[in-house]
């Protein structure tokens, strides 16, 4: 019996261990605004970790740095071990992390159902089958997109709205599409910046299950910038506090809250909540 716990015990840890986003060092500065400065931190996989801080502490450009939106000036970026600091944006997305901006990006003129259907080749910056392919291609890639459309609406609870144009949606429904948008290729970690902002109490409530849902279920990892603290409580742990472009400390939100540095860096930021 012991003997079992002994062997069981390394697998157990290791896989408690296993870190699938890691980012170091990272450096970024736009004129003489230090955005980003040494920044690191982990992403264990199975988590849902929170990533606070005051307005302007770097947070978005974190995104952005780990996505290769922007390029930065130095550090290095490694998904499931693997460096792809230097890879673009589609490519990062197709080795399964994909994220949602601050601002949602939907395509107000077309309807939820082909937002979806537009998401993964917007992602994975391609054509979802090559131009000249046989049409029969063409058909089965079409009908294998809109089938998963029809099976990401059913978890984003937006199956009601197919035919809705996205201008039409809520600022929470367009924040659930966006989330939903990300569901459409095949990913493992999902870096979400403010899903919370501009979402009404109702909608906050099936984006937190959402959450938790594609987290338990589904297996995805999760990244999220949030204002939001109750959110941020109800899902997040760890949480990593930013301030001035650094990593201030990470732990559970009840240690965050009490810490002297946090409500230090939040009152003297010109933060809101
Ligand atoms: N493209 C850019 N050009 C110039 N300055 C930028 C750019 N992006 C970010 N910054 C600056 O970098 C700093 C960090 O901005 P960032 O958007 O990353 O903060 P944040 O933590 O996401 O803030 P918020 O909570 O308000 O969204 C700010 O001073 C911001 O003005
Ligand atoms: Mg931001």
């Amino acid at each position: 019996m012991a003997e079992a716990a002994r062997v069981q015990a390394p697998s157990a840890q290791s896989r408690d261990a296993t870190i699938v986003l890691q980012a170091e060092g990272l450096e970024r500065s736009f004129g003489g605004v230090r955005a980003v400065d040494s920044m690191g931190f982990t992403l264990r996989e199975g988590s849902i970790t929170g990533l606070i801080g005051p307005n302007g502490a770097g947070k978005s450009t974190v995104f952005n740095l780990v996505t290769g939106v922007i390029k930065p000036q130095a550090g290095t970026v490694r998904l499931f071990g693997e460096d792809i600091s230097r890879l673009p944006t589609y490519e990062r997305a197709r080795r399964g992390m994909i994220r949602t901006f601050q601002l949602s990006r939907e395509f107000g003129g077309l309807t939820v159902l082909e937002n979806l259907m537009l998401s993964p080749q917007q992602q994975l910056g391609e054509k979802l089958v090559p131009l000249f392919s046989a049409q029969r291609r063409v058909h089965e890639a079409e009908q294998a997109v809109y089938a998963r459309a029809l099976e990401v609406m059913e978890i984003s609870r937006l199956g009601d709205l197919r035919d809705e144009y996205a201008s039409n949606l809520s600022g929470g429904q367009k924040k659930l599409l966006e989330l939903a948008r990300t569901l459409m290729i095949d990913c493992s970690v999902i870096l979400l910046d403010e899903p919370g902002a501009g979402v009404n109490p109702a909608l906050m409530t099936t984006l937190r299950e959402m959450i938790l849902e594609l987290n338990k279920d589904h297996g995805k990892t999760f990244l999220i910038v949030e204002h939001d603290m109750d959110l941020i409580a109800a899902l997040c742990d760890p949480v990593i506090v930013m301030t001035e472009g650094r990593h201030l400390l990470e732990a559970g939100f009840d240690e965050i809250r009490k810490d002297k540095r946090v409500i230090e860096a939040y009152l003297g930021g010109a933060h809101d909540g």
